[in-house]
């Protein structure tokens, strides 16, 4: 049944429950909501559902009147470690609840729903995947209900399957999807609810309500393993400088979080690349810049540089690129296959000259994965990008040139001195010392990484397992006490399990506009990295030390048993105020 003796360690792990859960649980009002911004267009879109109450669990003498609920659970957007234990940790709620309560998985993502492919989960799929990674128990998938078709689709899927509620693990676009189907079933009198779960890997889905999303946790631990084994490589054999891209589509909290774990030479930033308006040949000069100061300082030929898969969207010439691209797939929304010719062309009309130029100079590889296609909900395909050896190139060519320009001037240099034969010993030993420096710029050496998909379906953490185990019960919870268009979330996250706090928000509240492929919608705005943030601000504080010096940290392996085993991110403890 269990593919290794670690599958099957991990699923005797029994996660444990806030007290707010354990016994009788009640359903309580808090404050009123309206939404982070955009409130009047919010309102007018979504006139159902926007401005409801915070809802908040707490244990009571109370008994509530139970009757059998049948609830489907789709999982949604790329997997996240923990997804698995937030389906059990509601069908555990839901047996408990009541023995005839049911729980359908949707296979595929929200196509499933709107298709009607399902399948009823059993004790047996449970035991299966308890406290293990993957989203494989039902797939997933980057679908979303938007369309009329889609939408009419899904009421009658959940009509045909007299839902009673329906549970949405998912990211922002997700999440944002899961407030339009609540929308959708208030409008047409569907009596099912609609309940999110906030899951990513890129930690983006985090605001005043959500400490975190599940996933983050897992994958950053095995991300920064995976740093920390390089690092020790580095320092061994000293040759090589290795540049590190890590997955998280737009904001850079996983390349944060795996540097304040790792202390690597570099970390790129992307928000704060977008703050200083830092240019893309700005970037590669200050590359180039630290690897000759460590050459010249201590003949350093190793170094670490980390670099978050979305940079290039905060990077502003390639901004202005990428918005350019955007701009040409909205003017023909039929067309699939666009050529770099299209963009040259398009670019042409708009006389951007200096957008054109960063095109044509770009490696035909780079250029040919900017021109990508989005993804449904409009977002840039960054894992595709390889942001690390567009870097690795230009940083090579620049060594390069830097090499031949001093090689030039030392000829020169050395004709002189050969013409009055007159070279002092001090002299030679600069000579050498420069013709060093030379061949290593000309013969330096580098390998590029990318981290993405190992950290997606690892096992997951003890805190991502107690994270999600909680988080399904908190939304079996809501839907016992007929809550709709909320969020479960569970807050406190620094202190023990028995001591977090599990409430609904209206989901509603996180959303705003943005202009998404040209169009503005309402979506959950994305947290990205606060520059003024405790965390940001500890790495920048460490991060000439770690440039210059070997801090280098290796964490090993992910702990599930021990003194470490519940050790959370940094990026929780600082952001709480640790
Ligand atoms: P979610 O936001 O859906 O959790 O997905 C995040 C992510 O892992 C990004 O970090 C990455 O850019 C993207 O998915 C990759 O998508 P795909 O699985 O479609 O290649």
């Amino acid at each position: 049944k269990f593919t290794s003796p670690l599958e099957w360690d991990r699923s005797q792990y029994q996660p444990p429950l806030p007290k707010a859960l354990k016994g009788n649980t009640i359903a309580i009002e808090g404050e009123l909501t309206t939404s982070v911004k955009d409130c009047d267009q919010i309102k007018e879109l979504f006139p159902q559902s926007y401005g409801r109450p915070i809802i908040k669990l707490i244990s009571s003498e109370k008994k509530i009147q139970k009757k059998p609920l049948k609830i489907g659970i789709v999982l949604s957007g790329g997997p996240a470690p923990g997804g698995h234990n937030v389906i059990v940790g509601l069908y555990r709620f839901l047996k408990k609840h009541h023995r005839d309560s049911k729980l359908i998985g949707f296979k595929g993502g929200l196509l499933g729903v709107v298709d009607n492919k399902s399948v009823v989960i059993s004790l047996e799929m449970c035991k299966k995947t308890f406290n293990l990674g993957g989203f494989h128990m039902l797939g997933t998938g980057r679908d979303k209900i938007d369309s009329l078709k889609k939408k009419e689709a899904t009421r009658k899927t959940a009509i045909k399957q007299n839902l009673n509620g329906l549970v949405i693990i998912g990211g922002d676009d997700s999440n944002t999807n899961a407030a339009v189907v609540c929308e959708d079933f208030l409008k047409h009198n569907i009596p099912c609810q609609v309940i999110g779960v906030p899951k990513t890997i890129d930690g983006d889905l985090q605001n005043e309500h959500i400490e975190t999303s599940f996933g983050f946790d897992t994958a950053t631990k095995i991300y920064s393993e995976l740093i920390g084994n390089i690092m020790m490589d580095c320092i061994s054999s000293r040759k090589y400088w290795h540049f590190i891209r890590l997955m998280g589509r737009s904001a850079s909290h996983i390349a944060l979080e795996c540097a304040l774990q790792t202390h690597p030479n570099l970390v790129l930033i992307g928000e704060h690349v977008k703050e200083n308006e830092i240019k893309f040949n700005e970037i590669v000069e200050m590359i180039a810049d630290l690897i000759c100061q460590r050459f010249k300082q201590g003949k350093k030929k190793h170094g670490v540089v980390i670099i978050p898969e979305g940079l290039i969207l905060f990077i502003p010439d390639f901004k202005q690129l990428l918005d350019r691209i955007d701009e040409m797939f909205g003017s023909n929304k039929k067309k699939q296959d666009w050529k770099a010719e299209d963009l040259e062309k398009y670019l042409d009309e708009k006389s951007d000259t200096e957008t054109k130029k960063l095109f044509i100079d770009l490696p035909k590889a780079i250029s040919s994965q900017l021109l990508l296609t989005r993804d449904p909900h409009g977002n840039v395909d960054v894992s595709k990008i390889e942001t690390g050896k567009l870097l690795k190139w230009s940083v090579r060519k620049l060594l390069q040139d830097r090499a031949t320009k001093i090689e030039k001037e030392e000829e020169e240099k050395k004709k002189e001195k050969e013409e009055k034969k007159e070279e002092t010993e001090e002299e030679k030993k600069k000579r050498i010392k420069k013709e060093s420096f030379i061949t290593y710029m000309k013969h330096w050496s580098s390998m590029t990484h990318f981290f993405g998909y190992e950290g997606r379906c690892g096992f997951p953490s003890n805190f991502d397992c107690n994270y999600c185990y909680a988080l399904g019960h908190t939304a079996g919870h809501l839907l016992a006490h007929g809550k709709t268009g909320v969020m479960a979330v569970v807050q406190n996250l620094k202190e023990s399990v028995d001591k977090w706090v599990c409430s609904g928000i209206p989901i509603t509240a996180m959303l705003n506009m943005e202009k998404r492929l040209s169009t503005w919608r309402p979506v959950i705005r994305k947290t990205l990295v606060d520059l003024n943030g405790k965390s940001f601000q500890t790495m920048l504080g460490r991060s000439r030390e770690w440039a210059l010096n070997d801090h280098y940290r290796s964490l090993g392996p992910i702990q599930f048993k021990g003194s470490n085993s519940n050790a959370i991110t940094k990026i929780l403890i600082l952001n709480q105020g640790g």
